[in-house]
């Protein structure tokens, strides 16, 4: 068989990866796909997601299409790989199947950096997919062929942007396992908000857990709320004529509610209009939905704040609507004073 194999990190796979896979059946005409993923790599450094978990997101894409496999020879063996020893594994296991080896631009770039170069040209076929439409010249043999852009990286995903370029089960799994997830929200606030939002999502958790409510999606809704806290004021605006014109007479600092629950829903693709409501209210407490309390009172007794809460986060955890309650109360004294 002639088996087409695409090498990577995947951290996270993503429709780049998928559509190289596809291009490979239909352009190369190869078999079957074979996605590789590396348990380090060399012209790498950030710190990759566990073996297991990226594994585990390639064989949900996997499952879709019979002419997908995973090759787990990198990840078995630990630590730095290089393609040719990879390779001349590959080729001693299985010397029936004839290889394709599918390389991006920057790979065709750095060809030079690979461990034997030369060699390597001679033990597969080298593929390009030019993503960028000119398509490079190598002094090695190494074939080209256009591909469609498929503008995304998995570190762009990785900071919580373009997450519309994952399969739906990526995307579910990266929620359900909480992969990125914290860098989602720390790339878009300060250190001190991000902290505050942390510790607002673990008190929503324990608020749910003694509430008998799904702890997961409050723990969502406290590290969403404040998302939208340090968004330009000239983007937040654009937020609130498109989202909720109705709401403008209220103060600015009310705003990131109600547009922090849009951003959840549009930019994060979180469909739950549960945390939608919660956090689109939690700046005024005007829902008594159980979340939507749970959050108002969890952002109000954060521990971080720094005075102490503990009396009325024990009430919380025993009856969160006799907390709402009494958080409420104690917040319209304090705005009364000032
Ligand atoms: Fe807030
Ligand atoms: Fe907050």
């Amino acid at each position: 068989m002639r088996i087409a194999i695409v090498g990577g990190s995947f951290d996270p796979i993503h429709d780049g990866h998928i559509q190289m896979a596809n291009q490979s059946l239909q352009g190369l005409g190869v078999d079957e796909v074979w996605f590789m993923p590396t348990s380090s790599t060399p012209l790498k450094d950030h710190d990759l997601t566990l073996d297991q978990e990226r594994l585990a997101m390639i064989d949900l894409v996997v499952k879709k299409n019979p002419k997908f496999k995973v090759c787990t020879l990198e990840l078995e063996r630990a630590g730095k790989s290089y393609t040719y020893d990879t390779l001349k594994k590959l080729i001693e296991t299985y010397p029936e199947h004839e290889f394709y080896w599918i390389i991006g631009n920057d790979q065709l770039m750095q060809f030079d950096k690979w461990h034997n170069p030369n060699e390597l040209v001679k033990m597969a076929h080298f593929v390009c997919f030019d993503r960028d439409g000119k398509l490079s010249d190598s002094k090695y043999d190494i074939a080209c062929m256009t591909m469609p852009a498929v503008p995304v990286s998995s570190s762009e995903i990785r900071m919580g942007n373009k997450l519309n370029y994952l399969p739906e089960e990526v995307l579910r799994y990266i929620y359900r396992n909480r992969l990125y997830v914290n860098d989602f929200v720390a790339s878009r606030l300060t250190k001190k908000r991000y902290k505050h939002s942390l510790s607002v999502a673990r008190l929503c958790e324990e608020f749910a857990l003694n509430n008998g409510y799904d702890m997961h999606i409050a723990y969502y809704i406290g590290l969403f709320h404040d998302i939208a806290k340090y968004m330009p004021k000239d983007e937040m605006l654009k937020w609130m004529q498109s989202v909720c014109p109705e709401n403008m007479e209220y103060p600015v600092a009310v705003w990131h509610g109600f547009v922090g629950a849009a951003v959840t829903k549009d930019i994060f693709l979180i469909e739950n209009p549960i945390i939608y409501n919660a956090i689109y209210h939690h700046v005024l407490g005007t829902s008594q939905d159980p979340y939507a309390m749970m959050v108002f009172c969890a952002d109000k007794l954060d521990p971080l704040r720094g005075y102490d809460s503990t009396k009325l986060i024990e009430i919380c955890n025993k009856d969160i609507k006799e907390g709402f309650d009494l958080v409420v109360q104690q917040n319209r004294e304090f705005l009364k004073r000032g």
